[in-house]
């Protein structure tokens, strides 16, 4: 199938999945910029009525996200695809063919690991044939901790002169809140694993995202009890997004040709205050990081979750949303025993404030930046790097080095 030139689209970037809850933030977020950037957007969904309510006065596309013909010709309309549209395991396939298919840019907020395999074994070739970037995991997870580990490592370079062998990424205050969507998107990837031992295999292996996953590696296994960091003297948790999170550093690393050494490690863990309490904290958080999973592994309480949480459409209030903050603190190490303290944040919610100002920038980054980045099923740093962490500082997201 040929693909019409990306400049003669009819738009920079369509917003696809707008009526839900983190695609309207998305949307409100890509208005407010869309003058200054001279983009040419649309808005896209299922449902012609439902985004005429939105009210953005911007032209509509209509299409079922399970039809490829319709995502087809999507894709083609566009240079960037923009998608809120989860759970992605279940409507997000067709879109990805779509756009690797017709050399269509493409970012997500997805965190579903067991989908993102899929997608990288059916479309990355693919997509280096057509130039379509694909990236996925362009919100909080997992832009934070790629990004952030990418720009960590640059500025240990500039101290240093050569990189860290070593980061850990400790996520510590924040305060947020589940949309329906996401715990739908988390209910449906236990579900799957529930059902499948290849993919609670898959989601075990900390390399599950690599090229080769099976490779030959570094020892990084998942935390599982309570540590203590000597460098920010905090007690360290289980976190429950290192899962995805971990496994998008290393795909990039690996994407990038293992420009940290072939030894290099990332692993992520919660921080909290090295205190009785923050001890007492962490033991907390450890507890309930078990508990959920083994819920999560059981269809009763999967129903449960399901019943009483958020529903699809809904989420945090703007006022919850206004209250919202979060910090991660990168520590890079390297084995003569220099060390960095690279600190990443923003005064806003992490799943849906920060989240639609890092999926609406990488959306504009893919759309106006000039990247030199190959095709293929990219991560954040890979695809975009520096014009991405430019654009998320003016943002408002902090990226500094201490
Ligand atoms: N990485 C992060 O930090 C982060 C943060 C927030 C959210 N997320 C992820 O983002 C996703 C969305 O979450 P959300 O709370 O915004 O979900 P939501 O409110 O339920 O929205 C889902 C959207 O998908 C659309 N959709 C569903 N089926 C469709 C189909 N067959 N064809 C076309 N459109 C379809 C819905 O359209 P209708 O309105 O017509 O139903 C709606 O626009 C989830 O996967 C969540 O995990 C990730």
């Amino acid at each position: 199938m040929s693909s019409q030139p990306a400049t003669t689209r009819d738009f920079d970037v369509i917003v696809f999945g707008a009526t839900g809850f983190t695609g309207r933030l998305v949307a409100d977020y890509l208005r407010t910029c869309a003058p200054r950037e001279h983009l040419r957007w649309a808005i896209a969904g299922r449902n012609r009525d439902k985004l005429a309510g939105l009210g953005l006065g911007v032209p509509i596309v209509v299409g079922d996200a399970l039809d490829l013909a319709a995502m087809r010709e999507l894709a083609r309309r566009t240079k960037v695809v923009c998608t809120t549209t989860g759970p992605f395991a279940r409507y997000g396939s067709e879109l990805v063919a779509a756009c690797a298919e017709t050399g269509t840019h493409y970012c997500d907020l997805t965190g579903e690991v067991q989908w993102m395999r899929r997608m990288i074994d059916a479309h990355h070739e693919r997509a280096r044939t057509t130039g379509a970037r694909i990236v996925h995991a362009c919100g909080f997870d997992s832009i934070p901790s790629d990004l952030g580990t990418w720009a960590a490592q640059r500025a240990f370079v500039a101290r240093f002169g050569h990189p860290a062998r070593k980061v850990t990424g400790l996520y510590g205050e924040q305060s947020g809140r589940l949309s329906g969507g996401t715990l739908a998107s988390a209910i449906e990837t236990m579900r799957e694993a529930a059902a499948d031992r290849t993919i609670r295999a898959l989601l075990g292996k900390p390399y599950a995202l690599d090229p080769d996953p099976d490779g030959d590696h570094p020892a990084a296994p998942d935390e599982r009890s309570i540590g203590w960091e000597p460098h920010l003297k905090m007690f360290t948790a289980p976190f429950v997004m290192a899962q995805v999170n971990t496994r998008v550093v290393r795909r990039a690393h690996a994407l990038a040709g293992a420009p940290w050494g072939k030894d290099f490690v990332y692993r992520e863990v919660m921080s909290t205050p090295g205190t009785a309490r923050g001890a007492a904290m962490a033991a907390g958080i450890t507890g309930a990081v078990f508990a959920l999973g083994f819920a999560m592994m059981r269809p009763m309480l999967r129903d449960q979750l399901a019943r009483r949480g958020p529903q699809p459409g809904e989420g945090p209030s703007a006022e919850q949303r206004a209250r919202g903050h979060w910090t991660l603190r990168l520590v890079a190490e390297a084995a003569r025993g220099e060390a960095l303290i690279f600190t990443v944040s923003d005064r806003a919610d992490p799943g849906y404030g920060s989240t639609a100002k890092m999926l609406g920038e990488a959306a504009l980054c893919l759309a106006q930046e000039p990247l030199s980045s190959p095709g293929g099923v990219q991560t954040p740093s890979v695809a975009m790097a520096g014009p991405l962490l430019d654009r998320l500082r003016r943002a408002g997201l902090v990226f500094a080095a201490s």
